[in-house]
C-alpha cells in the first residue's frame, strides 16, 4: 500500500510505541535495532565521507513485519548508532508492495542505492509464476540522507524466460565495469514434478543506468529452490560468493535453521560454508570500508520460524543486526573476526568468581587454550543457555522449558579442528560466539531478565572477562 505521506505514517508509529520500546529490558547497547516495529535484512551498507551508513528492512507500523521502508542508521565506529528517518520507501507503483533488500555503491562522490521494488497484482495469483513484478531500482544521494528521483533499471521483461518472478536483492560492485548480482529462482521440473532451482543472475553496465545480462550462475547440482541476498567479492585474490539458499534439507550438524546462509569460494564451488550456526542469523551483506576492510553484517533473526516467541514483541519491537565482522581469508576459509573497534571499547577486566552477575553490563569473554569439556552457563538454574565445547563440537542448548530461549532448543556446530579458542560478545539479549578465531560464529538472542543475568564457567584457566557498563 502506498502511503500519501510515508514519513509521517512512520513517525506516527515511532511516536506511539517509542517510549514502550525504550523501557524494554532486552534493548541492546552496541547492536542496531529498529526504533519500533520490525527489522529484517541489512541493506545499503557503505562508508561515505567517513560515516558508516547502514540501512535495513523496516516495518514501523507492524511488529510482525510486512515491509515498506528502508530504515537508516549511521555510526562513526560501527558500535554507537544514530537512527534517522527511513531513507527509502514506496512512492511509485513499481514498489507499492515493498522496497525489498539491496545494496549501496559509493562512486562519483555519491551513494547509489539499489533495491527491488515489488508490486503484487490483486487476484488469485501464486506470485511465483504470475502476479508479481520485481523491478530493480536505483536512487542516488549526494549527502547520505536525501535521495534523488528513482529509476527502474530492470523489470520482468529483462529476465530470462525460464526464471520465475522471484528475482531480487541487487548487490552492485565496480571492477572493469559495473556488475549487479541478483538472487533468482529458476522454473524447473524433475520426474514431472515442479522442482525450482536457486541461483544468481549477473548483469553488467557501463553507466549504472543500462544493464544487460552477462552471466547466469546456477550450481551444477540443485541447491535450494531460491537464493536470496547474494553477494560477491574478492578477498586476497580469492573470489567469494555468499547467498541464502532456501529449501535445503535440514541436517543434524548443518542447515539446522529454517533457511541457511553461507558462502563458497569460486575455486571450490562444491564446498558451502555456513556463516553462522546460531538460531538467529540470515541475509548477511558485506561492503568494503574506507580502511579497505571487508565487513559483514547479518540480520540477527530468522524468517518463518512459527515456534519462536520473541519476547520483545510485547514491547512493540523485533530483531536486530549483528555486530559488524571483519572478513579475512585464511587457510581456505573466510574467517569472521571481531572488529578492532570492539576491542578498543573502554573494557574493564574483572576476575571471574564462581558466578558473575552482568545485569547492567555488556560482556566480552575470551577463552584460549581450551581443554575440553568447557561449559559456560548464561542465566539461572532453570532458565539458561548452556554453551558446551567438547573437542571439535560446540553445542548451544536452552534448558528444557527455559523462557529465555523463546521456544528454541539446541544448535550444534563442528569446527575443522578441536576448539581451542572462543570469544563471546554478550549484549543484553544477544550473544555472538566467535569460534576458533572466527572459523564460524553462533548468533543467538536470549531473553534473561536483569535479575537472571548470571554467567558461570566450568573451569577458569585462560579465561578473560571484560565488561562495560551499558
Ligand atoms: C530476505 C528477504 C529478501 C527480500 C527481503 C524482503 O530475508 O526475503 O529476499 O528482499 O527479505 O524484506
Amino acid at each position: 500500500m502506498l502511503q500519501k505521506d510515508p514519513l509521517s505514517y512512520a513517525h506516527q508509529f515511532e511516536e506511539k510505541y517509542g517510549s514502550e520500546v525504550n523501557k524494554c529490558p532486552y534493548r541492546m547497547t552496541f547492536h542496531l535495532m529498529p526504533k519500533v516495529g520490525w527489522l529484517n535484512d541489512p541493506n545499503g551498507l557503505c562508508q561515505f565521507h567517513g560515516l558508516y551508513h547502514v540501512c535495513f528492512q523496516y516495518t514501523p507500523q507492524d511488529v510482525h513485519g510486512g515491509g515498506g521502508y528502508w530504515g537508516h542508521a549511521t555510526s562513526l565506529d560501527l558500535l554507537h548508532w544514530d537512527l534517522h528517518d527511513p531513507i527509502i520507501y514506496g512512492t511509485q507503483k513499481a514498489e507499492r508492495d515493498g522496497v525489498y533488500s539491496g545494496s549501496a555503491l559509493v562512486d562519483n562522490d555519491q551513494i547509489y542505492f539499489f533495491y527491488t521494488g515489488t508490486y503484487k497484482e490483486e487476484g488469485a495469483y501464486d506470485y511465483t509464476d504470475d502476479g508479481r513484478i520485481s523491478s530493480q531500482m536505483m536512487v542516488t544521494s549526494i549527502d547520505g540522507f536525501h535521495t534523488s528521483d528513482k529509476k527502474i533499471l530492470l523489470e520482468n521483461k529483462d529476465y530470462p524466460d525460464d526464471m520465475t518472478l522471484h528475482i531480487r536483492d541487487p548487490k552492485v560492485w565496480k571492477d572493469d565495469r559495473y556488475h549487479m548480482i541478483l538472487g533468482a529462482r529458476k522454473r524447473a521440473y524433475e520426474d514431472g514434478q515442479r522442482k525450482d532451482w536457486g541461483g544468481a543472475l549477473i548483469y553488467a553496465s557501463d553507466d549504472l543506468s543500462h544493464w544487460s545480462l552477462e552471466k547466469r550462475y546456477f550450481p551444477k547440482k540443485r541447491f535450494g529452490y531460491m537464493w536470496e541476498c547474494p553477494d560477491f567479492f574478492t578477498l586476497e585474490g580469492h573470489q567469494v560468493l555468499s547467498y541464502c539458499p532456501q529449501g535445503v534439507p535440514h541436517g543434524t550438524m548443518h542447515f539446522q535453521n529454517t533457511y541457511p546462509s553461507g558462502y563458497h569460494l569460486m575455486e571450490d564451488e562444491t564446498h558451502f560454508h555456513e556463516w553462522d550456526y546460531g538460531f538467529d542469523f540470515y541475509a548477511p551483506q558485506t561492503f568494503e570500508d574506507e580502511k579497505g576492510r571487508r565487513l559483514l553484517i547479518g540480520w540477527a533473526g530468522m524468517p518463518d520460524t512459527p515456534a519462536f516467541q520473541n519476547l520483545t514483541v510485547t514491547h512493540h519491537w523485533q530483531h536486530a543486526l549483528t555486530l559488524p565482522r571483519e572478513l579475512v581469508y585464511e587457510e581456505g576459509l573466510v574467517k569472521q573476526k571481531i572488529i578492532g573497534e570492539w576491542n578498543q571499547l573502554p573494557w574493564q577486566e574483572v576476575s571471574l568468581p564462581g558466578v558473575y552477575n552482568w545485569a547492567h553490563q555488556v560482556v566480552y569473554l575470551t577463552a584460549s587454550n581450551i581443554k575440553s569439556p568447557l561449559e559456560i552457563i548464561l542465566g539461572t538454574s532453570d532458565n539458561a543457555l548452556q554453551i558446551r565445547i567438547d573437542q571439535d563440537l560446540i553445542t548451544l542448548a536452552f534448558a528444557a522449558g527455559a523462557r529465555c530461549g523463546g521456544g528454541r532448543t539446541r544448535r550444534f556446530a563442528k569446527a575443522q579442528r578441536p576448539i581451542t579458542q572462543i570469544a563471546l560478545c554478550l549484549d543484553s539479549s544477544i550473544v555472538e560466539i566467535f569460534v576458533n578465531d572466527g572459523e564460524f560464529v553462533m548468533t543467538t538472542r536470549l531473553y534473561l531478565e536483569e535479575t537472571e543475568r548470571y554467567l558461570s564457567v566450568s573451569h577458569q584457566k585462560d579465561i578473560s572477562l571484560k565488561v562495560i557498563e551499558d
